[in-house]
């Protein structure tokens, strides 16, 4: 690589090092423009060569530069020239921006979930990997009777800004269903968020530094696995089987490690429908209560219950120890983005102000609208609505899967929720399988995108909420067809793979 100034020449004995005489040199050259913003410099070993001085001080140079904000570095590609005067930046389009941007790649879960966005609306996909609410108990003639009244009777102050924990009202309306569920007292514990996602990222990062040790049931919802790891927290999994989170494998965890958090879904679980048995309920309050370590309640799921009784919210036997996280994006619909934490103490104060920090405080005049329709008994009539719909499609099938993957694979039957978890009992390779079963027209959520560590079996989600019984009875069958394909051109049955 040729430079456009001088490296040789450099002065071995004077007062000012070598490092800094090359950093002015480099620095000089910036500032003129005879290095371009967003040119790659020579790598530290052709620096050390060109200007005959050894790797380690190469390497201070450009440190040092990087420092100076002259440059920066990025693991794998190259140190780069910086500050893009405009000009410059519309000549080199928006590359510039993949080497200001931190160096980060998509993770395996982050292209999984995508996919399954894309995917769901692609002509002559059937999607088993999305477990939206059907829209046909999106309640929207009440709705829009809501919104007008509400604005007729609410006038501007319902496009005010109000306080980070919601409205007073919803609030109140939401410990009505917490006191009678177990997740609250009163309002006092409510904070209204945009969606239970924000709940959880809330409540984790009030809660959880860089290298702290937080447990996770695993599989589970992908953005708590998201939001767990963005907080840079060493995440373990704790397997989940028939009776929900096991216990005993947290015990094990406890024993040698302190732990901040243990998040779970004690009832109806995404995505495996199972619930926390109740001497397990018991066993991990008391572990909350004697090691002083905060359990991640999720409820979204706990009201659509298709066997057994309603459990109570785990928050009532350790309300200090255990946050509530909850919304009515399951029933009502995810558009509203209406969730909310129930806590109390120093921690609901920390997640008051982080929620400040993110966004004030969710839409008001949405705020306005749940509160009234949360006055209504809508919320409970639509549960009874949907609930035969859904199981309807649950039997189904689960009827497919013994009927198209006889002796080929393990599924519970769910207590509740919009997913099946799926087990082959004889591996495959993961992605394989992925990939052949979008070739066959049919998506699923692959096990690997959900659990914490690289599973040693072959695991899948399949999301049952939107689809017609007909093709619910397709997917598995095009499962079936890309399941006998991928064992037919890999005979070598290798654990489910992950970068
Ligand atoms: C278990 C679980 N928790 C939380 C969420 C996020 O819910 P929301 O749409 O209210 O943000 C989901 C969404 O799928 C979920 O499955």
């Amino acid at each position: 690589m040729s430079y456009k100034f001088p490296l040789t020449g450099l002065a071995r004995e004077g007062k000012l090092s070598l490092t800094q005489q090359l950093v002015d040199r480099f620095a000089a050259a910036i500032e003129h423009g005879d290095l371009a913003p967003g040119e790659k410099l020579p790598p530290t070993r052709t620096l050390a060569a060109d200007a005959e001085i050894n790797h380690l001080t190469a390497a201070r140079v450009y440190r040092k530069l990087a420092e100076e904000g002259y440059v920066t570095a990025t693991v794998g590609r190259g140190t780069f020239v910086r500050a893009l005067v405009p000009a410059a930046a519309e000549a080199q389009g928006d590359d510039w921006q993949s080497y200001v941007l931190p160096d980060r790649q998509a993770s395996y879960q982050e292209e999984i979930l995508s996919d399954a966005f894309r995917l769901a609306h692609e002509e002559g996909m059937i999607s088993l990997a999305t477990g939206f609410p059907s829209p046909r108990f999106h309640p929207t003639d009440e709705l829009a009777e809501i919104s007008a009244q509400m604005w007729a009777d609410e006038g501007k102050d319902a496009i005010s800004y109000t306080t980070p924990e919601g409205l007073l009202g919803l609030r109140e309306r939401i410990a009505e269903g917490g006191k009678k569920r177990g997740f609250a007292e009163g309002p006092e514990e409510i904070i209204v968020t945009s969606g239970c996602q924000q709940a959880i990222d809330v409540a984790v990062r009030a809660i959880v530094e860089p290298g702290d040790v937080v447990v996770v049931e695993s599989p589970t919802f992908v953005g708590t696995l998201a939001a767990l790891r963005s907080t840079g927290a060493r995440v373990i999994g704790i397997p989940v089987d028939e009776n929900g989170f096991d216990v005993d494998a947290l015990e094990h965890v406890l024993t040698r490690h302190e732990v901040k958090l243990c998040a779970l879904q004690p009832a109806c679980q995404n995505p495996t429908g199972t619930d926390l048995a109740p001497e397990r309920r018991s066993r991990l309050t008391q572990l909350a209560l004697e090691r002083n370590f905060f359990v991640l309640e999720d409820g979204v799921y706990g009201d659509l219950r298709y066997d057994g009784k309603k459990l109570d919210a785990l928050r009532r036997q350790a309300p200090g120890h255990v946050v509530h996280v909850n919304s009515l994006s399951k029933v009502v619909g995810g558009g509203l983005r209406i969730g909310w934490i129930a806590a109390r103490g120093p921690v609901l104060e920390r997640m008051t102000m982080l929620k400040q920090g993110t966004d004030f405080h969710t839409s008001t005049p949405i705020q306005h609208i749940a509160a009234r329709y949360l006055a209504t008994n809508a919320y409970a009539r639509n549960i009874d609505e949907s609930l035969p719909y859904y199981r309807e499609r649950r039997d189904v099938l689960m009827d497919a899967l013994a009927t198209h993957l006889e002796g080929e694979v393990h599924a519970d039957v769910p207590h509740g929720g919009h997913h099946v978890w799926v087990t082959l009992n004889r591996p495959v390779e993961e992605r394989m399988f992925y990939s052949e079963a979008v070739r066959h027209g049919v998506s699923f959520t692959p096990g690997g995108a959900i659990t914490v560590d690289r599973p040693q079996r072959t695991s899948f989600r399949l999301s049952f909420s939107l689809l017609e019984p007909e093709d619910l009875e397709e997917g598995v069958r095009r499962l079936a067809r890309a399941l006998r394909e991928v064992r037919r051109s890999s005979r070598t049955a290798v654990a489910a793979p992950l970068s």
